[in-house]
């Protein structure tokens, strides 16, 4: 699939899984879609807990949920978010991953083959790889 083919399939797949985010606290309204190199689409929203730490991104919801199907291989992730109200994100409007996502990423995912797709309030698109996003991540071992 070329770049605008994945971009024009998983980022309104994104905002389709924000619409099931559980925010009480933020209010901040997070979707994600992961493409797998097997071709299968797996959502995911943003989880949040009255204690907080339990609060699980949306990123990770949707990387998650396709390990536990087996899954290992990724393609690419969109990611996109705003507050319930309409009220985009901070960072021009861009759902940039945090960093415990970005280190999850790299526990599956290529660092120059894997894209983040990212689109922000006003339509605009970014595709970055998870090396632009997490350079000099943590190795274990070679
Ligand atoms: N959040 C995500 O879903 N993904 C990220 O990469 C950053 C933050 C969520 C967590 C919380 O529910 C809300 O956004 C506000 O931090």
């Amino acid at each position: 699939m070329d770049r605008q083919k994945l971009m024009d399939t998983l980022i309104p797949a994104a905002w389709e899984a924000a619409k099931n985010a559980y925010v009480p606290y933020s209010g901040f309204r997070v979707g994600a879609a992961l493409l797998t190199k097997s071709g299968k689409l797996y959502p995911g929203c943003n989880i949040e807990n009255s204690a907080y730490g339990p609060t699980n991104c949306a990123e990770r919801t949707a990387i998650f949920s396709a390990v536990a199907q087996g899954e290992r291989e990724f393609t690419a992730i969109a990611v996109v978010g705003q507050f319930a109200d309409g009220t985009p994100a901070g960072g021009e409007g861009f759902a940039y991953p945090c960093g415990v996502c970005r280190q999850v990423m790299a526990e599956f995912c290529h660092p120059d083959e894997f894209l983040v797709l990212l689109e922000n309030h006003q339509g605009e698109r970014k595709a970055l790889t998870l090396r632009e996003l997490l350079p000099y991540g943590f190795v274990l071992r070679d």
